[in-house]
C-alpha cells in the first residue's frame, strides 16, 4: 500500500518541515509541485506524513527517518485494526504534549479517536443529499444513537465519503453541488440557524466554510456579512460563493478590533474565532508538537476581545454564537463565562433547542468522528 515512492515523498515532506513551515503546509507544497500524482498516491503521501506525527513520541530518534516512517505506519495499521491494543494511559502520556494536562482532560474515547485516520465529511446543498449520495456512490449519511447523530442522520445534509476518488476534480464539486466540510463545522452552522431574509455576520469567515452553510440556510435571501483579517482568504471565499451560486454575501476585512466593518445591526453573529486548534489534532497531528500554552493564553485574549467588539452590533433579540475548534479551558468555558459575566445585556441560550439544550457545548472528537469543537450561544436582551 505504501510503496517506496510514497515513502520517499513523505520523508521529503518531513525533512522540509521547519518552524515556519508546518507539516500540512509542507505537504500542500509537495503535492502542488507534483500535480501529476494520482488521487490515491496523494492520499498515501498525506497518510504517511500524518501517521508519522501521530506516533512521533513512540519513534526512536536514533533510527533513520525511513525506519521511523515504517514504524509509524505499522503502528497506525495495527491501531486501526485493534484500537484497544494501545492503552489509554499510554495515549494520555504520549499522543499529546505534557502541557495539555493543565488545559484539557481528554475522555479516553477521544484519545483513541485522535490516533485514528480522520473521516472525510461532505455537506450536500440543501435537499440534495440523497441524489448526491447516489451520484457519488461511496457516500452515506451518518448514523448513531446520540441525539446529535440522529439529527445528522435525519435532518442534516452531511455525507461521509469513504471512497478514494479526488472529490475536487468531480463535476459535482466544480458546479457547487457540495462542499467538503468537517461534521463538527457543519454543526456550528446548524447551531446558528439563520433564517431566510435575516441579516447575519460571520465575523471570522476565513475561506467561507461556515459562511456558505449560513448562506445556504438563508436560502440566498437576506444579507450575510463575511469578514476576516486575511484578504487572501476572503478572495477564496468569493470564489467559493460564485461556484455555489450564492449571492447574498457582503465581504469586508476586519481585524477583530472595536472598529467594525459596518454600522449594520444584526439578527445574528457567528464568531468562529482563531484558536489553538486542539480539536483538529486528529486531522493535523503535527500541531500537537508546535502549539504551546503561551499560544493558548494569547488566543484566549484575542477571542475575548472579539466577542466584546461584536456585542454592540447585535439587535435586541439577536443571536450570538461563539465557536472554536479547540478544547482548552482557557479558550472555551473561560472565554464564554467571562463574556456572560461582563455582558449582562446577553442571556445564555440553548445551542440547538431539542438537540442540545445546554448553552455551552464541548463536542469531543469521538462524538461525531470529527473535529473537537466548543460552542456557546447567547440572545441579546
Ligand atoms: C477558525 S478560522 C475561521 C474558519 C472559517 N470560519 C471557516 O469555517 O472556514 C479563524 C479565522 O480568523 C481569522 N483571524 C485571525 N485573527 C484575526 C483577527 N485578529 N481579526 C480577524 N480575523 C482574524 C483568521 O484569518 C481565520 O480565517
Amino acid at each position: 500500500m505504501f510503496d517506496s515512492a510514497t515513502l520517499n515523498r513523505a520523508a521529503h515532506v518531513i525533512r522540509t518541515v521547519n518552524p515556519r513551515l508546518p507539516a500540512d503546509a509542507a505537504l500542500r507544497q509537495e503535492l502542488a509541485a507534483n500535480r501529476n500524482l494520482s488521487a490515491a498516491a496523494r492520499s498515501a503521501v498525506s497518510r504517511a506524513v500524518f501517521s508519522y506525527y501521530r506516533w512521533l513520541s513512540w519513534l526512536r530518534e536514533a533510527d533513520s527517518l525511513q525506519s521511523r516512517l515504517d514504524d509509524a505506519l505499522t503502528r497506525q495499521r495495527q491501531f486501526e485494526t485493534s484500537p484497544q491494543s494501545v492503552k489509554v494511559e499510554a495515549l494520555a502520556a504520549r499522543a499529546v504534549p505534557p502541557w495539555l494536562a493543565e488545559e484539557v482532560v481528554f475522555p479516553g474515547e477521544s484519545l483513541l479517536q485522535l490516533q485514528k485516520e480522520p473521516r472525510l465529511w461532505i455537506r450536500a446543498r440543501p435537499g440534495t443529499r440523497d441524489s448526491l449520495s447516489s451520484e457519488l456512490k461511496d457516500a452515506t449519511p451518518p448514523d448513531g444513537a446520540t441525539p446529535l447523530l440522529q439529527f445528522f442522520s435525519t435532518k442534516g445534509d452531511a455525507l461521509r465519503f469513504f471512497g478514494t476518488r479526488d472529490l475536487f476534480s468531480t463535476d459535482g464539486f466544480k458546479t457547487g453541488k457540495f462542499e467538503i466540510q468537517d461534521l463538527a463545522s457543519q454543526w456550528v452552522g446548524h447551531a446558528c440557524a439563520p433564517q431566510p431574509g435575516q441579516v447575519w455576520w460571520d465575523a471570522c469567515a476565513g475561506e467561507g466554510g461556515k459562511s456558505l452553510h449560513l448562506a445556504d440556510q438563508m436560502d440566498n435571501k437576506g444579507v450575510l456579512w463575511a469578514s476576516d483579517r486575511s484578504e487572501r482568504r476572503l478572495e477564496q471565499l468569493k470564489r467559493r460563493f460564485a461556484r455555489a451560486q450564492l449571492f447574498n454575501v457582503r465581504v469586508a476585512t476586519w481585524e477583530g478590533a472595536t472598529s467594525l466593518p459596518t454600522k449594520t445591526k444584526f439578527d445574528g453573529v457567528l464568531v468562529d474565532a482563531p484558536c489553538s486548534g486542539v480539536g483538529t489534532w486528529q486531522r493535523n497531528p503535527h500541531a500537537r508538537w508546535t502549539t504551546t500554552l503561551a499560544d493558548v493564553q494569547e488566543l484566549a485574549g484575542v477571542q475575548t476581545r472579539m466577542l466584546d467588539s461584536v456585542a454592540a452590533s447585535l439587535k435586541s433579540g439577536g443571536r450570538l454564537v461563539y465557536a472554536v475548534c479547540t478544547l482548552t479551558r482557557s479558550e472555551t468555558t473561560a472565554v464564554a463565562d467571562q463574556f456572560t459575566q461582563t455582558h449582562p445585556e446577553f442571556t445564555p441560550t440553548p445551542i440547538f433547542p431539542g438537540v442540545v439544550d445546554d448553552t455551552q457545548q464541548t463536542l469531543w472528537p469521538h462524538e461525531l468522528e470529527a473535529n473537537g469543537m466548543f460552542l456557546a450561544a447567547w440572545t441579546k436582551k
